[in-house]
């Protein structure tokens, strides 16, 4: 990945407002500080309905390299050409890929959605139907929308003590990213250890329940519903105690990495 430092960033639900500095008018944004912590490689923010749909986008494509839309609550409606119209829901996942022309057609009063783009700017083209040539249907990246009841949590991840649900991001990827859901099987009442990761990017942001952090050189954090933390590459960092009920989004490229044990000094 290009661009400038990435460092450590940790922006929570009480610390942040949701403002209306965004793309559409419609909605309002609240900024989750990795801009400026991954250096412009990506950009991760919370939308919010203004008000209820009254007419859609307009058709238009991104020339970016990845998207992804997490829906939190409410109801998106996206039509994607050659594909047709998708009604998602809470915990519904959206990969779009490069440069598929869609719009957005509908959406809920309540709707609340995670955004995360690569890189943080990009160019967005206006077009008219059949303008474009659908692109993005097969191969990687290509288009994927699991929807909120879809894919079930299991125990195969890097952690004893969550179950994962995947996003469909890694397979629509080609395996340069990873999305998915962890959710606690029990409360979490002894440190994993203090380790790192080998990896470009990695954002935790967390849903539901409460978990514990330390990060070297930031000391120890308590997350709550609606925080975010970057975890720039290598950074040593242990997770010390979450709740029953903990439920957390995570992000990294690659979609495979190394992980090492480490010694807490
Ligand atoms: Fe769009
Ligand atoms: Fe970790």
């Amino acid at each position: 990945m290009d661009g400038g430092r990435m460092h450590f960033s940790c922006v929570t639900a009480k610390g942040s407002a949701f403002d209306r500095k965004g793309f559409r008018p419609q909605f309002a944004y609240r900024d989750l500080g990795i801009v400026g912590s991954s250096g412009g490689r990506v950009d991760a923010y919370v939308m919010r309905a203004l008000e209820p749909c009254r007419a859609s986008f307009g058709l238009h494509r991104h020339n970016l390299d990845f998207e992804l839309l997490f829906i939190l609550k409410g109801r998106l409606d996206v039509y994607f050409e050659g594909v047709g119209t998708f009604a998602t829901t809470a915990g519904a996942a959206i990969c779009q890929p490069p440069m598929l022309a869609h719009d957005v057609v509908g959406w809920s009063e309540d709707l609340e959605l995670l955004e995360i783009i690569a890189p943080s700017s990009f160019q967005t083209d206006s077009l008219r139907p059949g303008e474009a040539a659908p692109t993005g249907l097969v191969g990687a990246p290509r288009l994927s929308v699991v929807a909120g009841d879809e894919g079930a949590f299991a125990q195969d991840g890097l952690r004893a003590g969550f179950a994962y649900r995947d996003l469909g991001v890694k397979a629509a990827m080609g395996g340069r990213w990873l999305a998915h859901l962890l959710r606690a099987t029990g409360p979490g009442t002894r440190p994993i250890g203090l380790h790192r990761h080998a990896l470009d990017f990695q954002m935790v942001y967390l849903l539901r329940g409460w978990m514990r952090f330390y990060y070297e050189g930031h000391g120890e954090m308590t997350l709550g519903p609606g925080d975010c933390v970057h975890q720039p590459p290598g950074i040593a960092h242990d997770v010390l105690a979450w709740s029953e009920d903990l439920m957390l989004f995570e992000l990294t490229t690659p979609g495979e990495f190394a992980t090492e044990a480490l010694t807490r000094p």
